[in-house]
């Protein structure tokens, strides 16, 4: 092609022209059919052509996750619900449990010497896979405490080169984790650790003041990004970076997130002023009300919020006053987003009129199966029983669960713990990445 352009420019006389122009025809068409010659474009034009099906192909091979233990396991069979590959899968986590083969600080301190090999090695996606992505970059907050492996394979399902990640380590981690963190974002421009690091308490405001650290950091980064997701250590996505672009876009500049009227038992968390050592306690102290004109609403900790919505936080007086307030209160981000996108005037929220009211089931930021709310549908539960574990009234889920969750909105779930079901999160990622290339379904 280029060849073709620079022709135009060289040649003034008709003869050489002609022939010029059929050396170009025969250069691409070699070009096009030397089977090595696959571009970024190929890839991202997603068309019908042979060409492309090849093309596709041949990046999937190089960067494909489906589990070794072919024949034994089959994931399509799994994400689908089939019984019998879920009873085998079952057989195998069994089995494997011990001696399962897992990726700790010391192994990612190694590979990460040369970033080239890790990359490779651990088949990152290094090219943005359309247009419509990479014009759509998404920032990521992320807090994690611990399990290098989960962390590592979370980044790795959610990586795209036009994106940016900041990570929230934990002060109080240990300095292994906290140095393999360290070299595993060494390896990408778009990956950071946050500048200023919380020892985070349960429940406490070190929690949400984790997530401004990652705001700040990432307004200041020269990257374009349109919304700011944040996730945990234990959770996994549900969509491909494509699936969450598109739904992003349906949002239009709207958040995403739970929002509900308090019951009266939350109420009391803002009532009373609280202590932070090394745990959060409440004292006596009441606390004077909010200093907002809208009502509170509780939810989680889990967000979906446009650029302008994180900009504006640190721009009002009104909001600062609103923020400063909530410090001591009792988990403060399960009631402090939620309110800020009930507010009039904060960009991306919605009207504190009660038919905007949002429950984790219906915004798209987390699924969570909480035990209380699981068992037989027809029956009236909200979702059916959790097939790993609980840990804290939460499901750790199990490969049984994948069918149905596939079939959710939400852009992630949590919580997946490799130690729990390690075929779980196995076939996730042999899904989320066969998707991404193929844009379709296992
Ligand atoms: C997995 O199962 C699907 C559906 O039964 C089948 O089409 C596919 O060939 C199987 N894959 C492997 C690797 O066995
Ligand atoms: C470090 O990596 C090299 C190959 O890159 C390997 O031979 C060696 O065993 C690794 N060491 C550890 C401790 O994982
Ligand atoms: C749910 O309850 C209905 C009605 O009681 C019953 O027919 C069905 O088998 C139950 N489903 C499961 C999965 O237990």
């Amino acid at each position: 092609m280029s060849l073709c352009e620079f022709r135009k420019y060289r040649c003034h006389q008709p003869q050489k022209l002609l022939i010029l122009t059929m050396l170009c025809i025969v250069a691409t068409v070699v070009v096009n059919y030397a089977s090595d010659s696959c571009t970024l474009k190929d890839i991202q034009h997603n068309t019908d052509t042979a060409r492309d099906h090849t093309c596709r192909d041949q990046f999937y091979e190089l960067l494909s996750l489906r589990p070794n233990k072919q024949g034994e396991l089959n994931c399509s069979q799994i994400i689908h619900g089939d019984s019998e590959a879920i009873k085998k899968a079952l057989e195998i986590n069994a089995l494997t449990k011990k001696s399962r083969f897992h990726l700790n600080e010391q192994m990612f301190l190694n590979i990460t010497r040369d970033c080239n090999y890790f990359k490779e090695f651990r088949r990152y996606v290094t090219i943005p896979m359309s247009k419509e992505e990479d014009d759509f970059p998404i920032a990521y907050s992320m807090v994690i405490h611990e399990k290098i492996e989960m962390f590592e394979r979370l980044l790795r399902s959610i990586y795209a080169p036009q994106n940016i990640y900041c990570i929230h380590v934990d002060g109080s981690s240990s300095a292994l984790f906290k140095e393999a963190v360290k070299a595993i974002t060494s390896c990408f421009e778009n990956v950071f650790v946050a500048s200023k690091l919380e020892q985070v308490v349960y429940a406490s405001w070190s929690r949400v003041q984790a997530d401004f650290n990652c705001m700040e950091d990432l307004l200041k980064s020269n990257v374009q990004w349109k919304y700011l997701l944040n996730t945990c250590g234990t959770d996994f996505p549900l969509k491909t970076n494509a699936e969450i672009v598109r739904a992003l876009l349906t949002l239009n500049g709207r958040n995403s997130m739970e929002s509900e009227r308090p019951s009266s038992g939350k109420q009391q968390r803002w009532k009373y002023h609280h202590e932070v050592s090394d745990h959060i306690s409440r004292t006596s102290t009441e606390k004077v009300p909010p200093p907002i004109d809208s009502p509170m609403f509780t939810g989680n900790a889990y967000f979906v919020v446009s650029t302008d919505f994180v900009k504006y936080l640190y721009g009002e007086p009104r909001l600062q006053k609103f923020i400063d307030w909530a410090k001591d209160t009792y988990s403060p981000d399960e009631h402090l987003w939620a309110t800020l996108n009930r507010m009039p005037g904060v960009p991306g929220s919605s009207p504190h009129n009660n038919k905007y009211d949002q429950t984790d089931m219906t915004a798209m930021a987390r699924m969570v199966k909480w035990s209380y709310s699981e068992g037989n549908i027809t029956n009236g539960a909200a979702y059916p029983i959790c097939t790993g574990t609980h840990r804290r009234a939460v499901c750790v889920y199990g490969v049984g669960d994948l069918s149905w969750l596939i079939k959710q909105h939400h852009l992630f779930a949590n919580k997946f713990d490799p130690e729990v079901d390690n075929i779980a999160i196995h076939c996730m990622e042999d899904y989320l990445r066969y998707k991404t290339f193929y844009r379709k379904d296992l």
